[in-house]
């Protein structure tokens, strides 16, 4: 049976380069899942785009001295560049700054609106005496007062994640001048998240499939109460307001409640260029769909109870699927410290795709993803990694193997003869691989995927040393035609296996055994090129590092030492 996929990964703010952090935190875990639900046969949908509203954005253009349009598309463009050379399949990574993702967003307001669950009011809000204006957000920072940390902003407190508003801040202070903000009354219009509070306790509570870090942190934000929240704001960069709504021509739509509706109207835009406008329903109205939120943990609560209250907000005769499933990381961590603009701490993507080929970080990243833990990015554990486990299991037991058919079969795949016990144990590890990796992935564990693949291209190594095809090839050439036409059906079950992990790789393999074609076409199978069939000159899949990179990339930090968030 077909399974309707909807891959919906968190909109990165347009607002500072992308780093490591986003893809080990959304993009490479969302890729593999992706990636392998289509070979799996799965109609997918992947989408995502940058958050280009927000006050973070507005902030740097401010300091720059350019219009916040210009910082975003910046950003957006560097998004666009890494997601091209990681090799992230989007079906559409778009942006929110797009008249579409307006109109969708409007047309929510609006349906929530319709149905009572918006209401006006008067808000009491920062406004800085210096500027003459309101502070939104992120325009004014205090400590957090239910952790302490000292530089929550006034919609969030980074390290706790709990969402705040800006009165709950001890200590506030506006960002640009560090004066102390007034508290005056503004309308605005605020979101009945209250009447969803038990009808989401439930809701969450009954996703055993969720992480448990995430149904945990959900359900702890729920029992503490929902507050209804402003999704209005005193700005200018957003999306306005509906016409229909008198008095807030130069109030904007609050970021987050947009950017959420990114993955709808991400569908809608995509169906549209697809030449077939409806053909987003399929993933957002068959009940039998699933769709699948990756993201950092900070974004749990906007995906896991905003979002889930917009879809109930708006009703049955709507229909929109509610999130399947909230697939949050953890953080990916930088040399032992938080990745980190302000105090230079980290490494863009742009940089370590300059001097590291994609797939070495996809494994890299893929081995030590943020999961279940916090994680940190090593140098020393990409070089280790590369040269101990890509090149020196997976690559090697393809290169040995292809080598030493080159060698005595004159590159011609050998016929296979009578088989013995051991081979049949490494051709039934290679199925059970197949089932296994599968079901990691589907489970959304990447990490334990990956670490079978590599045991699988271990056995195939022991396999090879078992039956020394270099000593057979002096007295027993069935025999050794045996072994490597064994070793070749292995090479290719680990070239289905690696796609959604490492796809260049997977099609340089793929190549390398002599076939035609894509690997996708393959579908989750793993066919083995038959006998006879003419291999090219084999060449090594992964390029070994040299030891003096780790010095070399340390010391391009101005400060040795990690930057504690
Ligand atoms: N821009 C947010 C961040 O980087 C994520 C937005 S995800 C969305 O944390 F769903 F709201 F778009
Ligand atoms: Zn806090």
């Amino acid at each position: 049976m077909t399974d309707t996929i909807l891959v919906a990964v968190a909109w990165p703010y347009a607002n500072g380069e992308p780093h490591l952090g986003h893809v080990a935190g959304s993009f490479l875990p969302a890729d593999i899942f992706a990636r392998y639900h289509r070979q799996a046969g799965n109609r997918v949908l992947m989408v995502s785009g940058s958050d280009m509203h927000g006050t973070p954005t507005a902030l740097i253009a401010q300091a720059e001295g350019v219009s916040p349009e210009v910082v975003a598309t910046r950003y957006h463009e560097q998004f666009v560049e890494m997601i091209d050379r990681f090799g992230f399949s989007y079906d559409l990574y778009t942006h929110t700054d797009t008249a579409n993702h307006a109109r969708v967003s409007q047309g929510i307001f609006s349906g929530l609106l319709k149905n009572g669950y918006l209401y006006e009011s008067t808000a009491s809000m920062p406004y800085c005496l210096e500027e003459q204006r309101f502070l939104s957000d992120r325009f004014v920072t205090g400590t957090c007062p239910i952790c302490d940390f000292d530089k929550a902003g006034g919609d969030q407190c980074d390290n706790c994640g709990n969402t705040l508003d800006a009165s709950d801040l001890i200590e506030i202070r506006c960002v640009t001048d560090g004066s102390t903000p007034e508290f005056r009354d503004t309308n605005h219009y605020l979101f009945k998240l209250s009447a969803f509070t038990e009808k989401l306790i439930e809701w969450v509570s009954a996703q055993h499939h969720f992480r448990p870090q995430v149904r945990n942190m959900s359900l702890a934000m729920l029992r503490g109460g929902l507050p209804d929240r402003a999704i209005t704001r005193d700005i200018e960069w957003g999306i306005p307001v509906p016409d229909e709504i008198e008095g807030y021509e130069h109030k904007r739509i609050y970021v987050w409640f947009e950017a959420v509706i990114g993955y709808l109207s991400a569908s809608i835009e995509w169906a549209e260029a697809s030449g077939d406008p409806d053909a987003w329903e399929a993933w957002w109205k068959d009940p039998a769909a699933r769709s699948y939120y990756f993201q950092g943990k900070d974004n749990i609560p906007f995906h896991a109870i905003f979002w889930p209250a917009t879809i109930m907000g708006l009703g049955e005769e709507r229909g929109l699927n509610l999130p399947y499933d909230v697939a949050a990381n953890e953080y990916l961590n930088y040399e032992g410290g938080a990745f980190s603009k302000s105090r230079q701490w980290g490494v863009t993507a742009a940089d370590a795709l300059d001097r590291y080929d994609a797939d070495a970080l996809r494994y890299y990243m893929s081995a030590t993803m943020p999961e279940t833990s916090d994680s940190d990015f090593t140098w020393a554990t990409l070089l280790s990694r590369n040269n101990d486990e890509l090149v020196a299991t997976l690559g090697n037991f393809v290169h040995r193997v292809l080598s030493m058919v080159a060698r005595n079969f004159d590159g011609a795949v050998p016929p296979r003869a009578a088989t013995d016990e051991t081979d049949a144990d490494v051709l039934a590890a290679c199925e059970t691989a197949m089932e296994e990796v599968g079901r990691q992935i589907r489970d959304r564990k990447f990490r334990e995927g990956l670490r079978l693949i590599m045991g699988l291209a271990r056995d195939g190594n022991k396999y090879v040393d078992t039956k020394a095809p270099w000593k057979t090839a002096k007295t027993d050439m069935e025999r050794t035609g045996t072994t490597l036409s064994i070793g070749i059906e292995i090479a290719a079950t680990l070239r289905t296996l690696i796609y959604a992990y490492m796809p260049t790789s997977a099609q340089n393999l793929h190549k390398l055994l002599g076939a035609e074609g894509e690997v996708i076409d393959l579908g989750w199978t793993r066919p083995t090129p038959g006998a006879g069939r003419q291999l090219p000159v084999p060449r090594p899949l992964f390029k070994k590092l040299d030891d003096s990179m780790v010095a070399e990339e340390l010391a391009r930090h101005e400060s040795p030492t990690p930057a504690r968030a």
